[in-house]
């Protein structure tokens, strides 16, 4: 058959309210111009992220049943750990309530004045927390990754030649190397296993602790199935099995793959790490048999693990992307080609020339969205990125909208709106206008920052 479709059957919905433009132009100036700061009952279809989002399995609702409560040794730990292991063979698994608080624990402990941690490109909240500690987060992504055009198939690579300068001129400083899978902030691409290999070999050769940021390990398994020289015959549990046998550590968010409302884990092999890591998991998260989640949490990762990996599943989640994608790139709607594991990137600073990047052209896109259907986006671009440590000001390297799609929640038609209402802004593109923030918070100012529309 042609269409690929969810491998799913819908048995528990949820209404969506439908808003008129009028309504959301009030709503929108009600919330100081934030997407962050609108109810989510005012939104039709929220792409504002996949994380934590995703709709539970009913095997996953079963093993919240299962869900063991006690304070130490629970059985969901054991069950929780069995699963992470199967897939990533770590020799400490640490869970934590989500993927930040993972890195909080692991910066606190490699991160510090003066170090340095490079990445394919950090993650905001990975950024964060590396610099709360006065360490500098670089990226390293690969050329082609700016070049929104260029359809190569692994945009998410680490720029190896970059990398093997920095350790060569700087090694002394660096504190490990990271690699973000897929690369959420470039675009969802993916990173191909001939890349995590050279760059795990690359750091072991210099002595550093090679980290893998897994969040959509699965997605990314899945890219370098279909994409990767000699990789097609191999199961995804088997790729993703390579990937993590070659890192030392990874901090995950079990809220993109892992099905799990809530949730996140810490990996490492080097045992007097995961003892310091322990040692500050009780301080701030709980015990390291549940580590800040409930036992029931706990299982329905466990449960999520075994689903994410299904190729069934990951054929149809990669294919709602590339079919948004064609349908935009046939009217010339300019986007982050090719299509990336968990969301449809606009290109805010082609699609708004007129709009300087300091006046937003990416959150005049994602309210403009908000405004003509009700459809919530992300800016990723210098509002996210653009406020610097030293409280300076520059624009970002790029200016997107990231529609992010909420795993088994939205269907095709669902699709096709969000379609329409990008076709519909693209149409009064040369109308829209940019922003100007009248109030900012210290860190991550996306979150919270006010706006006020330019004339
Ligand atoms: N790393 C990556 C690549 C992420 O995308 C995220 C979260 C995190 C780390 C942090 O995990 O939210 O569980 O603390 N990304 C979400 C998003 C918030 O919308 O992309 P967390």
């Amino acid at each position: 058959m042609r269409t690929i479709i969810e491998p799913f059957r819908i048995k528990s919905v949820e209404p969506i309210r439908m808003t008129s433009p009028a309504e959301r132009r009030q709503i929108l100036s009600h919330a100081q111009y934030n997407l962050f700061c609108i109810a989510a009952e005012d939104v039709i279809i929220d792409l504002l992220t996949d994380s934590g989002v995703a709709a539970m399995s009913a095997e996953q609702w079963a093993a919240l049943m299962r869900g063991d409560e006690s304070y130490a040794g629970s059985a969901s730990f054991e069950r929780f750990d069995a699963a992470v292991k199967r897939l990533m063979p770590f020799k400490h698994v640490i869970p934590t309530h989500q993927g930040r608080a993972a890195e909080a624990i692991l910066f606190a402990l490699l991160g510090g004045a003066g170090k340095i941690i490079p990445s394919n490109t950090h993650f905001d909240t990975t950024r964060a927390n590396i610099e709360a500690t006065g360490a500098h987060a670089i990226d390293l992504v690969c050329p082609q990754a700016d070049d929104a055009a260029c359809e190569a198939p692994f945009k998410g690579d680490m720029d190896l030649d970059r990398l093997s300068s920095l350790l060569e001129r700087d090694g002394a400083r660096v504190a490990c190397v990271m690699m973000t899978i897929t690369n959420n902030a470039g675009g969802g691409q993916p990173a191909s296993l001939a890349n995590i290999k050279a760059v795990s070999a690359m750091a072991r050769r210099h002595g550093k602790l090679f980290v893998i940021d897994g969040c959509r390990f699965a997605e990314n398994a899945w890219f370098v199935k279909e994409r990767e020289e000699g990789q097609r015959r191999r199961s995804v549990a088997e790729i993703v099995n390579d990937i993590f046998s070659c890192a030392d550590a990874m901090t995950m968010s079990a809220k993109k793959d892992a099905f799990a409302n809530i949730g996140g884990w810490l990996a490492l092999n080097d045992d007097d790490l995961a003892e310091q890591a322990r040692t500050r998991l009780i301080l701030t998260e709980g015990f390291p048999t549940y580590g800040g989640l409930a036992g029931r949490d706990l299982d329905a990762i466990s449960q999520g693990l075994s689903e994410i990996i299904d190729e069934d599943y990951l054929r149809y989640r990669v294919r709602v992307n590339e079919y948004m994608l064609e349908r935009l790139v046939a009217e010339e709607v300019p986007v982050v080609r090719p299509a990336g594991g968990h969301a449809v990137f606009l290109e805010a600073g082609a699609m708004l020339p007129h709009i300087p990047a300091l006046h937003y052209p990416g959150q005049a896109l994602a309210t403009a969205l908000y405004e003509e259907g009700g459809v919530r986006g992300c800016e990723i671009g210098s509002v996210m990125f653009g406020r610097q440590p030293d409280g300076s000001e520059r624009p970002a390297r790029r200016e997107l909208v990231r529609l992010a799609m909420p795993r088994r929640v939205y269907t095709q038609s669902h699709a096709d709106y969000v379609v329409e209402t990008i076709l519909a802004v693209h149409e009064r593109r040369s109308r829209l206008r940019g922003l100007r923030i009248v109030r900012e918070p210290q860190a991550l100012r996306h979150f919270t920052a006010a706006f006020s529309p330019l004339d």
